[in-house]
């Protein structure tokens, strides 16, 4: 393990030198998203879900440096996010990636009570999407008047998002958030996880009724697909989830999950987008390696001492595989990992996404175990 410290701070002093040419020049300007030639551009508008991202990769950087710039910049794109609240129609389930990453983390950092209130008032967003017949968080939206209704669609994604519920019950010492974000895991315990261990992407659940129908592709393969950050999502989620409520079918439901992404990976690896996919075209998916990664080394921490090295092994192999072969740490790129893929049969694929960023620089930070880091979900 003190070879793997040496490793991760090595790996961190080169996010900290790349870090310290792309943070001022990305400014309060933007939320970077890819890179096009080698500089960050967002193709997306302001209410885009990765819009957090960034601001959270600048305050694990003020955690580990003390450097007042990345604080600056982090508090200024929070404030731009404001606009999209006051929007309000295009908030949607994302708004815990979204809200979780700047306002929360700024509160818990700073104690800054506008952003707490930014936080509470997304928390309240979130849980204001639970459909009680059903006991589900509702995915994205739609116009009522739409060809393909999908209020009663519900995604595995959305178990990175409920830990904005968690926060919000601890700080207003009111359980109904709480309540909430356990009856929607509940619900995907039930319905997202095969008897093998992958997850699917999209359930799909009479609205009036609350009854489950069917699951369809998403962004996956195809309806039996395994995508990879699908997976991903799962095992970190599931773990979160065990680690805010300490109920075990959350834990077992992480391993289980855990252990089909663990076997499915390939020789290389470096998960592709599906792991169900043929293996041509070849659709890499950084971003599910990394979000994995910091899901197992979390795991590693809450099973027994015997079955650790399983899932910490498995992250440290990822890890290393892709900065080795993905990360590009020239001044020539502004972007960290390269060969994200955003869905199997439409978007972008094998680029930069900053989501690849951040759960790269996160579970770089939990491998060097610095103190002042922190578990922001
Ligand atoms: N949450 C959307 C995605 O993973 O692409």
């Amino acid at each position: 393990m003190e070879n793997i410290k040496a490793w991760a701070d090595e790996v961190f002093d080169k996010i900290e030198k790349k870090l310290s040419r792309t943070a001022p020049a990305v400014g309060d300007t933007m939320f970077p998203y890819t890179t096009e030639n080698g500089r960050f551009v967002n193709p997306y508008n302001d209410d885009w879900w990765t819009n957090g991202f960034w601001i959270g990769i600048l305050w694990k950087m003020y955690l580990a440096t003390d450097n007042e710039m990345y604080r600056k910049y982090a508090e200024k794109l929070e404030e731009k996010l404001d606009k999209v609240i006051e929007e309000f129609i295009f908030l949607n389930h994302d708004v815990g990636f979204m809200w979780l990453l700047s306002s929360v983390i700024n509160h818990r950092i700073t104690g800054d009570e506008t952003a707490a209130r930014r936080g509470l008032h997304m928390a309240t967003v979130l849980a204001g999407r639970f459909n009680i017949a059903g006991n589900f968080i509702r995915a994205w939206n739609c116009a009522p008047d739409a060809e393909e209704h999908n209020a009663g669609w519900v995604i595995i994604d959305s178990m990175m998002n409920i830990p904005l519920l968690y926060w919000a019950s601890r700080e207003t010492n009111d359980p109904r958030f709480y309540n909430t974000a356990t009856a929607h895991a509940d619900t995907l315990l039930k319905h997202a996880i095969r008897p093998d261990g992958s997850v699917k992407h999209i359930m799909v659940f009479d609205p009036e009724t609350g009854e489950y129908i069917k699951n369809i592709t998403g962004q996956s393969y195809d309806v039996d697909g395994a995508w990879s950050r699908g997976q991903a999502w799962a095992i970190y989620g599931f773990t979160l989830s065990y680690i805010h409520t300490g109920k075990i079918e959350y834990l077992d439901a992480a391993k289980r999950i855990a252990h089909y992404f663990i076997s499915a990976l390939p020789e290389d690896n470096i998960p592709p987008c599906d792991f169900r996919s043929p293996k041509e075209p070849v659709y890499k998916d950084t971003t599910a390696g990394a979000c994995a990664a910091c899901g197992l080394i979390e795991l590693s921490k809450v099973v027994p001492e015997g079955e650790s090295d399983v899932y910490l092994n498995a992250a440290i192999k990822m890890l290393r595989a892709m900065e080795e072969t993905c990360c590009d740490w020239s001044d020539s790129e502004d972007s960290i990992l390269g060969m994200g893929t955003e869905a199997y049969h439409h978007g972008m694929k094998n680029v930069p996404i900053i989501y690849g960023d951040y759960f790269f620089i996160e579970a770089i930070m939990k491998l060097r175990g610095d103190k002042k880091d922190m578990l922001f979900w």
